[in-house]
C-alpha cells in the first residue's frame, strides 16, 4: 500500500516549523560507568553523530568513581557500541572522530573536590559554549540526585535560567523519580532550589519511542479515527505492556520498586494519557502536558474498596515449557524467598470526564509473560442486535496500536466469506512501519537526547505529571496495605498472568486481548 502510494507521489509532510535544534554543549554523564551509560547513551549520541544531527560542536564528559582514563573509557565504550548500536555496521573513521569528543573525569560524587575539578576541566575547553552550555545527566541511583545537584551548585556550574539568552544547564533526571507522592514532592522542591522547572527533564524513555510519539499524530491527523474517539463509539481500551522476562540480577532493586512504581506509575499512564487525552492548544510542550496532567487528575480517585475490586497484582512462581524453564520471582537472586512484591498488575480505570464517562480502561503489565509486547487496543462497541448481528455473535470492531516490537496499526473489521453461503469472519487491515519505512527506526534515548540539547520538554515529565501519577500510585498501594499475595495472583512464568485478572474483565464481560507473535 505504502509504497504505491509512494510512487503515486505521496510526499511527506514536514512538520519541523519551529522545531527547535540542539545547540553546542557539554553533556556531563554521572553514573559513567554505569548499564545505562554503554548500553543506551553512548550508542545514542553515537548514531546521532554518524547521522549529523548531533551541533557541531559537543562534548561528553563521564563522570565516575572508577580508575580510567579518557583512552580506556574510550576503548570500554566502543566496545559497548559494537554490541548494543544498530545498525551495526559502522565505519571505524567515524567512531575515531566521535571518540575525540569523549572523556572521563574521575570523581567521588559526594567529593566537593571532584566538581572543583570537573569545572576546571570544563574550563579548559576552548568554546564558551562548550563551558557553559551543559547538559548534566544523572543515570545515578536516586538516592544521590539531590546531594549532585547541591554539588553542582556549589562548584558554580549549575546556575538559574532566568534569562533566555544567558547561556544554559540541564538536568535529565532519570527515573525513578520519587518512591511516592510525598518523596517525589520533596525531591521537587529540592530541585528547584537551584533551577527552574523548564530546565529540568525528567526522563520517561517510552516517551522516545517512535511509536509511542506516533499516538498524538495518528489521533489528531486522521479525522476518520478521532471522530470515534469517544464514549459513543468505543467499548472500552486495553493497554498491555508485557515483558518475556524475569527481574534477573535487578531483584535487589525489585524488591523495593515492585511493578506498579517500575512500570505502571511511568510508562503505562503516559501512554494512556497520549490515548486519552483532549487535543492539545498547539504542539508546545506546555501545551501538550498540560493535556496530559489534565487526563491523569481526570483519573478517578480508588478508594480501598475500589482498589479491591480494580487492582489485580501477581508474582511468578516457577514455570515453562519445552525446556525453556525459568524460575520464580523468590528464587531470583537479592529477592526475599517469602517476598509478596507484585511483578505484575492490573487495573480497570475510569476516566471521570466528558468525553471517557463510562469507558473502562484497563492497563496491564507483568515480568515473565509468554512474549515481549506492547500495544494499544481500542475495542469498538458492537453494532446494534439486527441483521447479522442477530443471527451470528459478531466481533466488534478493534483498532491496536502496536507499540513494540514489529510496530505497527491494524484495524479489525468483519468481511464476508467468499462463497455462496453467508459466512462472516473477522478480517484485518495492517500497516507494518518496517514494511512501509524501512527497517531503521531510532532508539528512543536518540531522541531524547537530542530533545534535551535543543530544550524541548515535550517529551519530558512535567512536575505536577509526576506527582499526579504518584498520587494514583499511591492510592493503590494504601488500598494494598502491605496484605500478602492470595492465592489466585499468582501466575506461573511464561503464561499471561493470574486468574485474579482474568476475573477483572470478566465482571464486566470483557476479555483481555492478548498481544499475539507478527508472522
Ligand atoms: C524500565 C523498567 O523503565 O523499562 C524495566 O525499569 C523494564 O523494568 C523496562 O524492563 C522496559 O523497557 P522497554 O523499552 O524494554 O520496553
Amino acid at each position: 500500500m505504502g509504497r504505491d502510494d509512494k510512487k503515486q507521489g505521496n510526499s511527506v509532510a514536514r512538520l519541523d516549523a519551529g522545531r527547535k535544534t540542539p545547540k553546542p554543549c557539554t553533556i556531563v554523564i554521572f553514573g559513567a560507568s554505569g548499564d545505562l551509560t554503554g548500553r543506551k547513551l553512548i550508542p545514542a549520541l553515537f548514531h546521532l553523530f554518524s547521522d549529523g544531527q548531533l551541533p557541531e560542536q559537543f562534548r561528553v564528559i563521564g563522570f565516575a568513581r572508577r580508575d580510567k582514563t579518557d583512552e580506556s573509557w574510550r576503548a570500554e565504550l566502543k566496545a559497548g557500541v559494537e554490541e548494543h548500536s544498530r545498525p551495526p555496521k559502522r565505519e571505524a573513521a567515524i567512531w575515531e572522530a566521535f571518540e575525540k569528543n569523549l572523556f572521563y573525569h574521575r570523581g567521588d560524587l559526594t567529593d566537593a573536590g571532584a566538581y572543583q575539578s570537573l569545572a576546571e576541566r570544563l574550563a579548559d575547553f576552548e568554546d564558551a559554549s562548550l563551558r557553559e552550555n551543559l547538559v548534566f545527566y544523572l543515570a545515578i541511583s536516586p538516592t544521590l540526585f539531590v546531594e549532585t545537584v547541591d554539588q553542582l551548585h556549589a562548584a558554580g556550574l549549575l546556575k538559574r535560567q532566568n534569562d533566555e539568552s544567558a547561556p544554559w544547564q540541564r538536568l535529565v533526571v532519570e527515573k525513578p523519580f520519587g518512591q511516592d507522592l510525598s518523596s517525589a514532592r520533596e525531591l521537587n522542591e529540592q530541585l528547584v532550589k537551584h533551577v527552574r522547572e523548564r530546565q529540568i527533564f525528567r526522563i520517561d524513555h517510552y516517551l522516545g519511542k517512535e511509536t509511542v510519539q506516533n499516538i498524538m499524530m495518528f489521533r489528531f491527523s486522521n479525522a476518520l479515527f478521532e471522530q470515534l474517539w469517544n464514549r459513543e463509539a468505543i467499548e472500552h481500551v486495553q493497554i498491555t505492556v508485557s515483558e518475556d522476562i524475569g527481574v534477573g540480577s535487578r531483584g535487589g532493586y525489585f524488591e523495593e520498586a515492585g511493578t506498579l512504581r517500575d512500570m505502571m506509575q511511568n510508562h503505562l499512564l503516559q501512554i494512556l494519557s497520549l490515548v486519552a487525552m483532549e487535543p492539545p492548544v498547539s504542539l508546545e510542550a506546555e501545551a501538550i502536558r498540560n493535556e496530559k496532567v489534565k487526563l491523569l487528575q481526570s483519573i478517578r480517585e480508588l478508594t480501598l474498596d475500589d482498589v479491591a475490586r480494580q487492582v489485580v497484582r501477581g508474582q511468578y512462581f516457577a514455570g515453562g515449557s519445552n525446556g525453556d524453564t525459568r524460575q520464580g520471582y523468590r528464587q531470583e537472586e537479592r529477592v526475599d524467598p517469602e517476598s509478596n512484591v507484585e511483578t505484575y498488575v492490573a487495573a480497570q480505570l475510569f476516566v471521570d470526564n466528558w468525553r471517557w464517562s463510562g469507558v473502562p480502561f484497563y492497563l496491564r503489565t507483568g515480568k515473565n509473560l509468554p512474549l515481549r509486547a506492547s500495544e494499544v487496543r481500542v475495542q469498538f462497541r458492537p453494532t446494534p442486535n439486527v441483521l447479522f448481528a442477530r443471527q451470528a455473535d459478531l466481533q466488534p470492531n478493534a483498532l491496536t496500536l502496536r507499540l513494540q516490537p514489529d510496530e505497527g496499526i491494524f484495524l479489525r473489521f468483519n468481511g464476508k466469506v467468499p462463497g455462496n453461503s453467508m459466512g462472516i469472519q473477522p478480517v484485518r487491515m495492517h500497516f507494518g512501519y518496517d514494511s512501509e519505512f524501512g527497517a531503521y527506526t531510532p532508539e528512543a534515548y536518540e531522541r531524547l537526547l537530542l530533545e534535551a540539547m535543543a530544550g524541548d520538554a515535550t517529551l519530558f515529565i512535567r512536575r505536577d505529571e509526576v506527582e499526579t501519577a504518584w498520587q494514583i500510585v499511591d492510592g493503590i498501594r494504601a488500598g494494598w496495605n502491605k496484605t500478602p499475595l492470595s492465592n489466585r495472583e499468582f501466575y506461573a512464568a511464561g503464561t499471561w498472568g493470574p486468574e485474579a485478572a482474568e476475573d477483572l474483565l470478566a465482571r464486566s464481560g470483557h476479555k483481555w486481548h492478548d498481544p499475539q507473535p507478527v508472522s
